[in-house]
């Protein structure tokens, strides 16, 4: 039988930490221009909520949903948008929140078709980033931790759906035996 062990990377204090900081550095770029983020489903969910709540100012929330992953743990390679943005943002200042950024594609593709609707601004955060596994050149302007190059779970990332709920981030280890 498969046994899953899930080692700590990233604690619950140090996500809130970054967070903050996060928060402080969009605040230090934009001013306090009103912001719409635009959280990639399912994955940003724990972050941009919590992100939220440390932005100061009008803050505006929506969420577009994209396939490129199925149950798997490697990226298919394909960008298809599931669910598009209601919030019309023309002339407004826009942050993608990201969970992770593996190989690019999904940010570099959005990137590009929200960069069509004309906002004022476009940036990104995303709470990891693999550096080492990029394939697509995509922007990501603020990070909360470079990681290596291992299948991590929780706080938003699952493997099969499980594990979003996580209040860390960990690595996923599946032994048989
Ligand atoms: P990218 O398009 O390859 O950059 O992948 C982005 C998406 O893949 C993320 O939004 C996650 O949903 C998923 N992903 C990438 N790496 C991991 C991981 O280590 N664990 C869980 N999901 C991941
Ligand atoms: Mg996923």
């Amino acid at each position: 039988m498969a046994q899953v062990q899930i080692d700590v990377l990233l604690t619950e204090d140090q996500l809130r930490t970054r967070t903050r900081e996060l928060a402080a550095d969009i605040r230090a770029t934009l001013a306090d221009e009103p912001l719409v983020l635009i959280g990639v489903l399912k994955g940003c969910v724990p972050f941009i909520g919590d992100l939220a709540r440390e932005l100061s100012g009008d803050v505006a929330i929506d969420y577009v949903q994209v396939s490129s992953y199925g149950d798997g743990k490697t990226s298919t390679g394909v960008f298809q948008l599931k669910k598009d943005h209601d919030i019309n943002i023309e002339g407004r200042h826009v942050v993608v929140v990201e969970d992770i950024v593996d190989s690019g594609l999904t940010l570099a593709r959005l990137r590009e078709l929200l960069a069509t609707r004309r906002p004022a601004s476009l940036t990104a955060v995303a709470m990891l980033s693999k550096p080492d596994a990029r394939s697509h050149e995509s922007r990501v302007e603020h990070v909360g931790f470079e990681i290596p190059n291992v299948f991590v779970v929780g706080y938003g990332l699952d493997h099969a759906e499980s594990y979003r709920n996580l209040p860390f981030v960990g690595v996923l280890r599946e032994s048989h035996g």
